[in-house]
């Protein structure tokens, strides 16, 4: 980690914030971001509980804030009742913000439809009534495996609306994934649709439900409603089927939110660790709402006249947070599209934002990556050709944006008038933790600068004993926060031992490594444990293994990550198969194979871009592999550390010889 960091920290443009952003910001100067700071640290629980009085409605008040008998399952306002959906629509019923619209929603080939709050109201309260026609109740929970669309936010709201805790499977999922999930979180309904459009193509998705819940053990789920997206054929199972739109026909466009205690929870989102399967991440309702408000009025500087785009997929934490909650929450105008950076062609994120008068652009690196590749091979794509004057604020996150993307995109994209916020945070943390802030932060390219108030942010060692500046660690949190995660759905030990382990201290253990400069900018160096970081999504090498190992060609499998200046990281596999030692075609036949495997066991993000076949793999004298040395290899470069320990020291050529 060293050599990284040392490379990334010789960095040291500064750009200060923009004058024009800094009058009248949610959070102006470093004097302001300081003073909320202070706050903060004196009084935590003053400073929660004046938030969240502050910013959301709630039904029944709460008398407690933070309660840490039973930590680290923490619990924030626990004796406090509200409803998370009332709060992103009901609340704006009465205001000017009823009539202006909510979504502006742009298909894969350009339709454009939009939507107002009052609008977006009736419609989540119609499908809420109908979904509760059906029998489902508070506390149930509803997968949900759709598309980018306006309806994927109404399932979302409408489930917060009912108490229903949803878990959103993102469409690019395979079956087999949607089936785990389904039984681990024990759903009585799926919310679908028919098929997905994503760059001219449709990709089925009923009929993956349909083969999901084909393998068996998913008799509770008792319904499947289906989006109808582009009519194309599905099966259909009589009693449990049916449209979306018969369930919401004829439905009240009135439905009384279900007020529910503070620690219900909202969600549970599925994300890779380093062992074992996804682990069912669960997020508490009030905590959730209040931070992924709060960072929209803070680091997004929330105006009325936003118009706001976050282009993640609500198959991800970003867009549960910055589609979903938050920008409802606060009023906003937001863009929500259906297709690719790419399709019809490059310059099609660039087109969106002039057409559409984007303000607040919210992206990821490896997008930026991609598209900088196209605006620099392809001068009609460029960012340049189109007028982007109406943006304010950039934004990415997901993973680290090196330096070189930094100042594209500050260039390009920004045209030099836009701060670019490189927002940390994790599904497990529910939203902003680290980010410059548009009218306070001195910024500078790669480093995502300073926690927000209320955060508290460190680096420790082993021990858990905070390092000095200038020295690499662990990032943890060391006081808990409200939009923190609860548990592990169905797992508290998991939860345990993969966030707060004994040596640490009661730190919440990020498994980010980190460094701080000499200004106390926060560094992060990627993951510490077995997960990797492919265009932004987490994938577990141990799921990837489980996946290739559970073909029957293969005996052993063992993956690693490999730098890729696209996708930031690319899946490498080193493969044992059960026959002799593959060649030429067979080999590169063999490997197609496994791919597809991947895709169909996981999805296609899984997909390891290289796959090397050896006659073993590298391991120590009692069996264990070195991936240390498998992460050597896979960059295509000479093995120079100490391999006395390991059993059969041949096997680094043949795996090196294969590339
Ligand atoms: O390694 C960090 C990286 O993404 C991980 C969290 O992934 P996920 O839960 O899927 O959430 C992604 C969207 C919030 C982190 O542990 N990561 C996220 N944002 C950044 C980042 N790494 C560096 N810089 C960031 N801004």
């Amino acid at each position: 980690m060293s050599n990284e960091i040392e490379s990334v920290l010789i960095e040291n443009r500064v750009f200060p914030p923009f004058e024009n952003l800094v009058q009248g910001a949610a959070i102006s100067g470093m004097d302001g971001y300081r003073a909320l700071c202070e706050q903060a640290d004196k009084n935590p629980d003053e400073f929660w509980a004046s938030l969240a009085r502050e910013n959301l409605n709630w039904t029944k008040p709460f008398s407690t804030v933070l309660d840490e008998s039973e930590a680290p399952f923490y619990r924030w306002f626990g004796d406090g009742e509200l409803n998370v959906s009332a709060n992103c629509l009901d609340k704006h019923l009465d205001t000017p913000t009823a009539d202006k619209t909510a979504l502006i929603f742009e298909s894969d080939d350009g339709k454009v439809t939009k939507i107002t709050y009052r609008q977006l109201h009736a419609r989540v309260c119609e499908f809420a009534n109908g979904i509760k026609a059906l029998g489902h109740k508070t506390g149930e929970r509803a997968i949900i495996y759709m598309p980018m669309s306006i309806e994927a936010v109404v399932a979302m709201q409408a489930c917060a609306r009912l108490g229903i805790i949803h878990s959103v499977v993102f469409g690019g999922f395979s079956s087999k994934s949607l089936h785990e999930r389904t039984l681990d979180v024990g759903a009585t309904l799926i919310i679908t649709a028919d098929e997905q459009v994503r760059g001219g193509k449709t990709i089925p998705l009923k009929s993956a439900v349909d083969e999901a819940l084909g393998m068996g053990g998913c008799e509770a789920v008792n319904h499947v409603i289906v989006y109808k997206r582009t009519g194309g054929q599905v099966a259909w199972q009589e009693g449990r089927d049916l449209w979306m739109h018969d369930v919401a026909a004829n439905q009240s466009g009135d439905c009384t939110p279900v007020a529910v205690n503070a620690e219900h929870p909202l969600f549970i989102l599925y994300t890779s660790g380093s062992t074992g399967k996804p682990k069912g991440v669960q997020h508490a309702s009030a905590g959730f709402l209040l931070w992924a408000l709060m960072t929209v009025k803070w680091t997004f500087d929330a105006k009325d006249s936003d118009v706001f785009w976050c282009t993640a997929d609500v198959g991800w934490v970003t867009g549960h947070t910055y589609i979903t909650y938050g920008p409802l929450a606060a009023g906003l105008t937001q863009v929500v599209f259906e297709g690719v950076p790419t399709y019809p062609d490059a310059g099609r994120f660039w087109e969106m934002i002039q057409r559409h008068k984007v303000t607040v652009f919210y992206t990821a690196p490896t997008a930026i990556r991609s598209l900088t590749k196209a605006a620099e091979s392809s001068p009609d794509h460029h960012p340049r050709k189109y007028d982007m004057s109406s943006l304010r604020i950039i934004g990415s996150v997901g993973e680290p944006i090196n330096p070189e993307a930094w100042m594209w995109y500050f260039k390009n994209v920004g045209g030099e008038r836009c701060p670019v916020l490189d927002t940390w945070w994790q599904t497990e943390t529910g939203a902003h933790m680290i980010t410059p802030l548009p009218g306070a932060t001195p910024l500078k390219p790669g480093s995502c600068t300073l926690p927000l108030p209320g955060i508290a942010a460190a680096i420790v060692d082993e021990a858990g004993e905070e390092v000095g500046r200038g020295k690499g660690g662990f990032l943890v949190i060391k006081r808990p926060w409200p939009a923190m995660i609860r548990t592990i759905w169905g797992d508290p030990e998991r939860f345990k031992k993969s966030y707060f382990p004994p040596e640490l201290k009661g730190h919440y253990l990020a498994g980010d490594g980190a460094q701080r400069d000499q200004d106390d900018y926060f560094w992060i160096m990627g993951r510490i444990d077995d997960v990797l970081n492919v265009s932004g999504h987490r994938l577990g090498t141990m799921e990837v293994e489980s996946a290739l190992v559970s073909h029957e060609l293969v005996a052993e499998a063992a993956v690693v990550g490999r730098p890729d200046a696209t996708t930031g990281e690319a899946v490498v596999a080193f493969v044992v198969l059960k026959q002799a030692l593959p060649e030429g075609e067979e080999a590169a036949d063999i490997a197609r194979l496994l791919r597809a495997w991947v895709a169909k066991e996981i999805g296609p993000i899984a997909k390891p871009k290289d796959i090397r076949f050896g006659e073993n793999l590298p391991k120590t004298r009692s069996g264990k592999i070195m991936r240390r040395l498998l992460r050597v290899v896979a960059k295509g470069e000479a093995v120079t550390q100490d391999v006395s320990t390991l059993e059969n020291p041949a096997i680094l050529d043949q795996l090196s010889q294969a590339h």
